[in-house]
């Protein structure tokens, strides 16, 4: 009889009953191996320069691009719904062909980092895109040259510009997302000779050319025409990301992001098992806007599913975790 088969099973160790572990939900809170709180999650936000009202962005439900004002209440709120830090990102009104408005004093970004700093001091962690992507007239990540490479060592000096002002402005965490080789010793030799030594660089350690980032996209109006394959990552390659993040640290990386998140967590993995800092994943629009067009079609169950989508990055390895659902999913948590 099978009773009596798997008794001797059990008496000889060969069949155990993990199932014992699942039997009610107080038993699974208790052993559940994976926890989130809502100090792990970052909120992104976006500020659009030269609108009077906040803007929709059409392939993002539920995210806006924001004026001042609701920037300030936005922030507000994810600081109140325990958020452990915002990112900023900007729309400028103006583009050329070097990304200006990344470094002028009154550039978008610069302008929301100011205003955003003075509003919460210490009171969240300020961190800021370092890219010149939303700043250039044709939406790449740096200088682009006659013959239409994007040109590494220009773009680093460019990088280096773009983060003493963001470091002026107040940004407490600068992402390097340009994929340039040599950005974060760049970056942080920039900062260090200009004593801002406090400033942190979370370096996109892997960022793969994604068309996750599709949504993004529209969210910052960008000007780009094909592709970033010649700076970010190919999605085929996994050791490359070992590589990158080694790179990263010995240039002097203080966190390291891999970027996008769900369909990379093997990547997520390997980045977190070989690294004593902390890590950084970032769920991207697509990720986001995947979740939002299943549910409202009512094909899955939404809450559940962003929550499990936030779990399983987190069981890969992320510390810290970038996501367009932080403050929604901080509020619930703490709830
Ligand atoms: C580059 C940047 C990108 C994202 C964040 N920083 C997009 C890109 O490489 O085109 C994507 C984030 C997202 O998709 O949510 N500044």
């Amino acid at each position: 009889m099978a009773r009596d088969w798997i008794a001797k099973m059990i008496n000889h160790g060969m069949v155990n009953r993990p199932r014992r572990l699942r039997r009610t939900a107080a038993i699974r809170r208790l052993v559940a191996q994976t926890r989130l709180s809502s100090t792990d999650l970052v909120l992104p936000l976006f500020y659009r320069e030269g609108i009077s009202e906040p803007q929709p962005i059409s392939s993002m439900p539920g995210v806006v691009q924001h004026t001042m004002d609701s920037l300030k209440r936005a922030v507000d709120e994810a600081i109140a719904a325990g958020v452990g830090g915002i990112m900023l990102f900007a729309v400028p009104q103006e583009r050329d062909d070097r990304g200006s408005g990344a470094t002028d004093y009154d550039g978008a970004l610069n302008t929301a980092v100011r205003t955003m700093s003075e509003h919460v001091g210490d009171r969240t962690v300020l961190m800021a895109d370092l890219c010149l992507d939303e700043f250039t007239s044709h939406g790449h990540c740096g200088i682009v040259t006659l013959d239409g490479v994007v040109d590494n060592d220009l773009t680093l000096g460019r990088y280096q510009e773009m983060a003493l002002a963001l470091a002026d402005a107040g940004a407490q965490v600068l992402g390097t997302s340009g994929m340039m080789d040599g950005q974060v010793a760049a970056v942080r030799t920039a900062l260090d000779e200009a004593s801002f030594q406090r400033v942190l660089i979370l370096a996109y350690a892997a960022k793969y050319s994604s068309a996750f980032y599709g949504p993004f996209r529209e969210a910052v109006d960008s000007q780009l025409v094909g592709t970033r394959d010649t700076y970010q990552q190919d999605p085929a390659n996994r050791r490359e990301a070992t590589r990158e993040l080694r790179m990263d640290l010995v240039e002097g990386a203080d966190i390291v992001m891999v970027k996008p998140a769900m369909p990379y967590l093997d990547v997520l993995a390997d980045v977190s098992a070989s690294t004593e800092v902390p890590v950084a994943a970032y769920q991207v629009s697509g990720e986001y806007s995947m979740i939002e067009a299943a549910s409202a079609n009512g094909w899955i169950d939404r809450d559940a599913a962003i929550h499990e989508s936030l779990i399983s990055i987190k069981r890969a390895g992320a510390d810290i975790i970038f996501s367009y659902y932080a403050a929604e999913v901080a509020a619930r948590i703490n709830s």
